[in-house]
């Protein structure tokens, strides 16, 4: 199948490139490399023995899509371009609804021009905000607190409203949970710009002594430490994912959404010591006052995406911390031109 991955030098663009490529697909990537290298190109090339077609281009510069869609006999299309840091994007409301919703929009567009009705949709748990009860299932009532996750549910609402007028589209939704890690090649991985907002590129970072401590954002929650619980997922088996998704569409038509997580919560000081116990390294930390915004628990229920998508993800919090290690430490300033 000829896949189009929006994003695809991304985090988990990149990963589910590889699983893509590995299992016969042939991949298109379109990515502006606002947050990632066209060196994740030829790192993807050394892992699977191939170099997959680039653009570097923006979904909101429409001639460029058209040539995209013109110059390739594209199948489907996997979308996960766009910001997702959810403190800029309190401070920065238009740019994320401009990058993120307006680009999805044009994109839509041209699946619409060039009759391509295949997409996997680059979701986040972030949709449901602070959740009634866990596990999260998906029928779950969908209120997120932040920007970045508004402009996700709306896009999700765009999806469900196309789909509800055309019944050719055939449409997975995926909600993903924490995902981290690394390729178990130690040559891609997480890079963030500057000081990271997720617990684990910044435990990660303390560990390469780029940073002197954990801030570990609060032990008050009613959790089994106190701190916040969450469901960490490895990035290949969030990779493996995309594909049961896009088997799964190819003969559902309509809109389906899914949760991709492990179904297991894990509080930051667990994580703290799973990364101590996988990599040998100490972690130093100090608790702070919570962080504005957060919430105590969040994991998934992943009955639909077991049950509906064979999807189950393999891999352990230990292999999580140690892949992630591997790659940090043969990538200490990230992934460079
Ligand atoms: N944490 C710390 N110190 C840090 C960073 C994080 O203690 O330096 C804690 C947080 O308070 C939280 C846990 O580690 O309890 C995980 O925090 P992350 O920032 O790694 O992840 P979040 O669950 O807050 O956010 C993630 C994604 C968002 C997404 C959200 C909901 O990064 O994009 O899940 O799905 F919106």
């Amino acid at each position: 199948m000829k896949v189009l991955v929006t994003g695809g030098t991304g985090f988990i663009g990149s990963h589910t490139c590889v699983e893509l490529i590995n299992n016969g697909h042939d991949v298109i990537i379109v990515d502006n490399l606002s947050n990632s290298s066209r060196e994740v190109l030829n790192r993807i090339a050394k892992i699977t023995g191939s170099i997959p077609k680039f653009y570097k281009d923006d979904l909101l510069d429409n001639e460029a899509l058209d040539s995209i869609f013109e110059e390739n006999k594209i199948d489907s299309v996997i979308h996960f371009a766009g910001y997702k840091a959810v403190g800029e994007s309190v401070e920065k409301p238009l740019m994320y609804y401009q990058n993120n919703v307006i680009a999805t929009l044009n994109l839509l567009d041209k699946m619409v021009k060039y009759n391509v009705k295949r997409l996997v949709f680059s979701s986040s748990a972030t949709v449901y905000g602070d959740p009634d009860m866990v596990p999260i299932v998906e029928t779950s009532r969908l209120q997120p607190t932040n920007p970045y996750g508004n402009t996700k549910l709306v896009i999700e609402d765009i999806l469900r409203d196309v789909a509800y007028a055309d019944h050719q589209w055939q449409i997975a939704l995926l909600r993903y949970f924490n995902p981290i890690g690394a390729h178990s090649s130690g040559l891609i991985g997480e890079t963030p710009n500057g000081i990271p907002n997720n617990l684990l590129p910044y435990i990660a970072q303390v560990a390469t002594g780029k940073r002197e401590e954990l801030r570990v954002w609060g032990n008050d929650y009613p959790t089994i430490d106190g701190t916040g619980v969450r469901d960490y997922i490895h990035v290949v088996d969030l990779a493996v994912g995309h594909l049961k998704a896009l088997k799964y569409i190819d003969n559902h038509p309509g809109i389906e959404a899914f949760n991709l997580g492990r179904g297991v919560g894990y509080s930051v000081l667990q994580v703290v010591q799973a990364f101590e116990k996988a990599t040998g390294q100490k972690i130093p930390y100090q608790i702070m006052d919570r962080r504005p915004g957060d919430i105590a628990t969040c994991f998934a229920d992943t009955k639909k995406a077991k049950d509906l998508l064979n999807f189950e993800a393999i891999y352990d919090i230990e292999q999580m911390c140690s892949d992630l290690w591997n790659f940090y430490k043969n990538n200490p300033e990230g992934i460079k031109e």
